[in-house]
């Protein structure tokens, strides 16, 4: 089985899905990490240098060749992988794979990527955490339809990291 967690930037896929792994006794991989390691350059820079489109080609290129080769891992996506090309419906049509969506308010997110945006091409020019709060407003409006499809849906707003494994779990079991 590989389980897939699908949500917006900040929303805790890697810091939980390594821990979800660990419970599982599953393998972790974070598609970021994933494309960095293979691409030999850091996220920040294949945006900068070759470009989003780029960036896309290879998320699905490196999804597929994941999603084709191995088994009994926790996979994090990146905040954009559902929302293109073919990538979320390769996820739903494989029986292999569960899709979890990491659900977090607004304010919550913007709170949270604010001082980290620096290492986040598609927000790291906004200046302050209002402007913060409209992009993502903006974002996730587009975005929603796409994480509104995985099998579920954990609401994570003031959860801890164990209530958040626990309604992980309870929906896996
Ligand atoms: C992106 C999210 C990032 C990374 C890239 C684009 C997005 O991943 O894939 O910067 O489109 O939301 P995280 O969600 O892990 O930050």
């Amino acid at each position: 089985m590989i389980v897939v967690l699908i949500g917006y930037m900040g929303s805790g896929k890697s810091t939980i899905g390594k821990e979800l792994a660990i419970l599982l006794s599953y393998n972790f991989l974070d598609l970021d990490d994933y494309i960095s390691e293979r691409e030999e350059t850091t996220i920040t820079d294949i945006f900068k240098e070759k470009g989003e489109i780029y960036f896309r080609k290879k998320e699905t290129e490196y999804l597929n060749e994941i999603i084709n080769s191995l088994d009994n891992v926790v996979l994090a996506l990146g905040g954009g992988t559902p929302c293109y090309g073919n990538n979320l419906s390769v996820i739903k049509k494989s029986e292999n794979i569960i899709s979890v969506y990491l659900k977090l308010s607004i304010p919550l997110l913007a709170k949270r990527l604010f001082p980290e945006r620096g290492n986040r091409p598609l927000i790291s020019h906004l200046k302050s955490e209002e402007e913060l709060i409209e992009f993502i407003g903006k974002h996730l409006f587009e975005r929603s339809p796409f994480y509104a499809k995985a099998d579920y849906i954990i609401n994570t707003d003031y959860k801890s990291k164990k209530d958040i494994l626990e309604a992980i779990l309870m929906q896996l079991i």
